[in-house]
């Protein structure tokens, strides 16, 4: 068991991308702090890998296997876990794709646009149908929080990511502020984070000196851990965070600090 303070008792939390990296992180740390968790997955393995960890260590989770590019998909997903674990207060929206060529990213001027529209219906469109899905029993409970994964490449030029990247990332920032009026007098409050370099598979498909220069460039002088965001997404899910809402927050060390 864990000295987490339990936060989090009696929420249903979901999370998207719970098989790797941030998102499975962002899921233990839920569940440390009292909620019951999905952990939703394209890669059924891994979600189903992610709620074992969790029950585990002695906590209620389950595992849902969904592309959440497919609306059909997600909305299925919502049925699911509304059915086993009852209605969600609490969606990270953190599924998400960089997709490279031999650890580089494709120029624009050669990209497939079949690759900008995989990008775009992963990070962005997935987004929103969590939100489409999910939002509306938050809604009628009067309670949610919402946190939409963005990433500090949204805000500024970062020559080891394809321009689809950041083109989602910056789309996720409009649409957590539209959500967050939208949705703040149903007292869901809408956040994003903007990670930094955060140490996960994703990260790990491009040169090892591009991690380097990235970590000698960092205020923090370290690459960040999943653990690092997780810690935000639970203060933003939490009661003491609920009053913040609209907000992009860096997760990054100082890196590319604005
Ligand atoms: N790692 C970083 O440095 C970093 C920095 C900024 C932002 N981010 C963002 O954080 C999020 C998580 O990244 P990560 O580094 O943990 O990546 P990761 O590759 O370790 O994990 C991503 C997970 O998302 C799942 N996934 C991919 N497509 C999916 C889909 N269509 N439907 C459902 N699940 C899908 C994958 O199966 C995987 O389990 C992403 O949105 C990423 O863009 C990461």
């Amino acid at each position: 068991m864990t000295d987490t303070p339990q936060t989090h008792t009696g929420r249903i939390a979901i999370v998207t991308g719970a098989g790797s990296g941030i998102g499975r992180a962002m899921a233990e740390a839920l569940a440390a702090s009292g909620a019951t968790v999905a952990a939703l997955d394209a890669n059924g393995n891994a979600a189903e890998e992610t709620a074992g960890r969790i029950a585990g260590a002695g906590h209620r989770a389950m595992a849902v296997t969904c592309d959440v590019s497919v609306w059909d998909d997600v909305a299925a997903a919502a049925r699911d876990v509304e059915a086993g674990l009852g209605p969600v207060d609490i969606l990270i929206n953190n599924a998400g794709i960089s997709p490279k060529h031999d650890g580089k990213p494709a120029s624009t001027l050669e990209m497939d646009p079949a690759e900008w529209a995989r990008v775009l219906a992963v990070n962005l469109t997935g987004a929103f149908h969590g939100v489409r899905a999910f939002a509306p029993a938050m809604a009628a409970r009067g309670w949610g929080s919402i946190v939409n994964q963005s990433s500090v490449s949204a805000k500024r030029h970062i020559d080891f990511v394809g321009v689809h990247y950041p083109a989602s990332k910056a789309g996720l920032i409009g649409m957590t502020k539209q959500l967050a009026g939208e949705l703040g007098p149903s007292n869901i409050n809408v956040n994003a984070l903007a990670p930094g370099r955060i140490e996960t598979p994703l990260m790990r498909g491009v040169d090892p000196a591009v991690n380097e220069a990235v970590r000698l460039d960092t205020a923090m002088r370290r690459l960040g851990q999943p653990e690092d965001v997780a810690g935000a997404a639970l203060y933003l899910t939490s009661e003491a965070g609920h009053f913040v809402t609209g907000q992009v927050i860096d997760v990054a060390g100082g890196w590319m600090m604005s």
